[in-house]
């Protein structure tokens, strides 16, 4: 293992902070928190620093390590590919990219079947988005430009996927003004509904006509396309009602607009199917695909087309889609990826993800039998959401003074545990996890959650 003295730990804390930007993190917090804190290795579900020091790792990096780490055979496929050919001649392409597009379009919904690579799932949602207002124009429909995303939800961190998001945790106020022509409906999150629901359907069918509302308010002609996560992750794994899905699919079909399904994290099984569309037996007209399309070892991403919407494209110079990513179906990424779902494929881990997610999910229930600081769990497969409050009855988050994202995140770190605390959690483990590792998450969590509970006085 490649653990390092504490002062070369140190010296490389000293270089991060002049020299490196931490996503999320600020520098004076990290220092005097003695982080940022480095990794040195992982194997499984489990990962350890440069001290020495092992964790599970409960968000699956950042949701996205579904195959786990340490799968050597990911790197030696990569590296085979790098010995052959590690790019490809201007508008050429290679064997291993045009495999994985025949493989994603074997597994996916539908006929979902033409694929453009990118290499990250923001540049996956703004693929999807010029796609869709270039596919109306090649239709005779140049006016369909706008979108329909929900409150609560997060596509990327670019000016076009970040208009589309909406939630406190992400603001977009230093960045805007943003791409025009976004409009937000409410997210079918029965816990907190908008319309005071008295059942999860109700509350899918008022979350639906709200965007129903929206496309005539702003007339149908106008709008390309609705995007949704299948299951939205910033307010903690919100999974839709049952009809929710369905009754989208069949209002973008009523006015002729396209429905996108941002499958950036809940793809390659991480609900318990490849893909969480499956769940409703629905086929959007465009799925982004990203994360754990190579689980994280090699940058990569996709928009995936039904073939009625990519054939627009077909037809001569004037028809083709002029957009450029160039890392986008990188052979190395792409080989990757064939090899990292070869192996969630031949370990059975979307079978895994759907066990051993009902089997944290039944822990969590437990736990909020026995914490009244739980007010809601949920999740589909190994995507788990806990959400934390003040008073039960009120559903009020505790204030930010009280500290509690920290406060948990530290208790779980000191029990061997890496997950964000705070009042939504994402309890995301890799799909390799076994039942021991998930007994260790939920006795971890019943006693920070119970500490913490106890200091903040609740
Ligand atoms: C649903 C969804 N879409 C898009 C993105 C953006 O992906 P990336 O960070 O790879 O650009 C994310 C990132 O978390 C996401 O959760």
């Amino acid at each position: 293992m490649t653990t390092h003295s504490e002062s070369s730990v140190q010296d490389l804390q000293r270089t991060a902070l002049e020299n490196l930007w931490v996503y999320l993190r600020e520098p004076s917090d990290m220092a005097e928190k003695g982080e940022p804190q480095i990794f040195v290795e992982g194997k499984g579900c489990q990962v350890t620093d440069a001290l020495g020091n092992t964790y599970i790792d409960a968000m699956s990096g950042l949701w996205l390590k579904n195959v786990g780490y340490g799968q050597t055979e990911i790197a030696d496929a990569a590296y085979q590919q790098m010995l052959q050919i590690t790019y490809m001649p201007m508008g050429t392409t290679t064997e291993a990219a045009v495999r994985l597009s025949e493989k994603i379009a074997s597994i996916t919904p539908g006929d979902l079947s033409r694929c453009f690579f990118t290499s990250g799932g923001s540049e996956s949602v703004e693929t999807a988005l010029k796609l869709a207002r270039a596919y109306f124009k090649r239709i005779g429909e140049p006016e369909r430009t706008k979108f329909i995303s929900r409150k609560d939800s997060y596509h990327g961190a670019t000016f076009g996927a970040l208009a589309l998001g909406g939630s406190y945790l992400y603001p977009k106020s230093d960045y805007e003004p943003l791409m025009p022509g976004a409009f937000h409906a409410p997210q079918p999150n029965f816990y907190h509904c908008e319309f005071g629901s008295s059942t999860p359907e109700e509350c899918a069918e008022r979350c639906v006509d709200a965007i129903d509302n929206i496309i005539r308010f702003q007339g149908p002609e106008t709008i390309a396309a609705v995007i949704a996560e299948p299951v939205s992750s910033p307010m903690g794994a919100v999974v839709p009602p049952e009809n929710y899905w369905p009754l989208l699919r069949e209002l973008c079909d009523k006015y002729g607009c396209l429905l996108i399904a941002d499958e950036v994290i809940t793809g390659f099984g991480r609900t318990g199917k490849m893909f969480a569309c499956e769940h409703w037996d629905i086929t959007p007209d465009m799925m982004t695909v990203a994360k754990g399309i190579t689980s994280g070892y090699i940058p990569m991403g996709g928009a995936i087309l039904r073939k009625p919407i990519a054939d627009a494209f077909v037809g001569g110079p004037r028809a083709a889609f002029r957009h450029v990513i160039t890392f986008g179906g990188h052979p190395v990424a792409a080989a990757a990826s064939l090899k990292n779902i070869e192996i969630m494929e031949r370990e059975g881990m979307v079978e895994n993800s759907a066990t051993m997610g009902r089997y944290l999910l039944d822990g969590l229930e437990e736990l909020k039998a026995q914490h009244a600081i739980i007010g809601n769990v949920r999740g589909l497969g190994l995507m788990c959401g806990m959400e934390l409050v003040k008073d039960r009855q009120t559903k009020e988050h505790f204030p930010a003074d009280a500290d509690l994202g920290p406060r948990l995140t530290q208790g779980f770190a000191e029990e061997g545990i890496l997950l964000r605390g705070g009042d939504v959690m994402n309890i995301m483990p890799p799909l390799c996890v076994t039942a021991g590792e998930i007994e260790q998450i939920v006795s971890t969590l019943d006693r920070v959650i119970g500490k913490t509970a106890q200091d903040l006085g609740v």
